[in-house]
């Protein structure tokens, strides 16, 4: 098996040729979730340590025979509901490539843990859409795997910004406005981001129904709520280009802030990034849906190790470090 770069549609193909393997990284939110669905900018990166992956091979049968051993399931995507998401990716990337949906045998694996704001979802539409062109040998770009997986990430929920198919599409951290084009920027100086799991799995559908809702019944508040999000996501990009480090994880204090303030946090968010902060954390929130989920938390290098140990004692129940650069 050759090993070829992430950023190739195709990850691996066996010996014979019959057999591709794809893979997509997690991905987290630095800075402004739930504004973002307003139109507001919000930083993405992508975590490479956590991915999906999608195996095809070529099989007889005219269905296409889907099994997701991680859930249990095994399925002909002919029979699965409307809104299944693998039959979903399946169907429209077949679409757009002009391709029937059949004669072949698709496999899904997971590593990131579904409903914890880590981009499980579109992660694995990326991978099944690689796997699915580097099978018919037609090239996708990073855009197309973006539009297509965009369109799965509405039956996960409803209105979705399209930041999680966009950073996991390119696999770069991005500074993203909804119906734009995907702006990059420069990273100045690296810097290691601590990744803890609350534990609580969280449906970004329900917090953003609920943020949805709120807005509706407070309007001023809410966009006057938004607008300091999208104030703070302007100032950490500059900061992340110049490298202020510090800078930026004091607005990772202020942007948690205003999480709460917007309804998205909880007892088990607040709980693991007041210890983040006390363990000498630069600054921590929660990323993405919140409610539960995963906080992030700058760290410097030397802390790292006094970091993970503390969010561990407070009740996360597993700890990963990623470098943004
Ligand atoms: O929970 P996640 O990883 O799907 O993050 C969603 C981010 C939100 O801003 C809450 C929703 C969105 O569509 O942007």
């Amino acid at each position: 098996m050759s090993q070829r770069s992430l950023r190739d549609p195709i990850f691996r193909r066996s010996a014979d040729s019959e057999r591709v393997m794809a893979f997509a990284p997690g991905k987290i939110i630095l800075f402004g979730e739930h504004a973002v669905v307003y139109g507001r900018p919000a930083i993405a990166v992508p975590v490479l340590k956590v991915r999906a992956e999608a195996t095809i091979q070529p099989a007889s049968s005219k269905a296409v025979l889907v099994s997701a051993p991680d859930i249990g399931r095994q399925y002909e995507i002919d029979d699965a509901p409307i809104d299944d998401p693998i039959a979903a990716i399946v169907r429209a990337v077949c679409e757009h490539l002009s391709e029937v949906p059949a004669g072949f045998q698709l496999q899904v694996h997971s590593t990131i843990p579904v409903a914890r704001g880590l981009g499980s979802g579109a992660a694995v539409s990326v991978a099944v859409a690689r796997a699915i062109s580097g099978f018919f040998q037609k090239k996708l770009s990073s855009e197309d795997l973006s539009d297509l997986a965009f369109k799965v990430e509405r039956l996960h929920h409803g209105t979705p910004s399209g930041i999680d198919n966009t950073v996991i599409a390119f696999e770069r951290p991005v500074y993203f406005v909804r119906g734009e084009r995907i702006q990059s920027f420069q990273v100045a100086r690296p810097f290691l981001v601590a990744i803890a799991d609350t534990g609580v799995a969280a449906p970004t559908k329900v917090a953003v129904g609920d943020v949805r809702r709120a807005w509706e019944a407070q309007r001023d508040r809410y966009e006057a709520l938004f607008d300091q999000v999208g104030a703070i996501v302007g100032s950490a990009r500059t900061a992340i280009e110049t490298g202020r480090i510090d800078h930026v994880g004091k607005l990772m204090d202020e942007n948690q802030a205003l999480l709460r303030k917007i309804g998205v946090s909880s007892s088990e968010v607040d709980r693991l990034v007041e210890a983040a902060r006390k363990a000498g954390a630069l600054g921590a929130k929660l990323s993405g849906g919140g409610r539960g989920g995963n906080i992030i938390a700058i760290v410097e290098d030397a802390n790292l190790e006094r970091v993970e140990q503390a969010l561990q004692a407070a009740g996360a129940v597993n700890v990963m470090a990623t470098r943004v650069e």
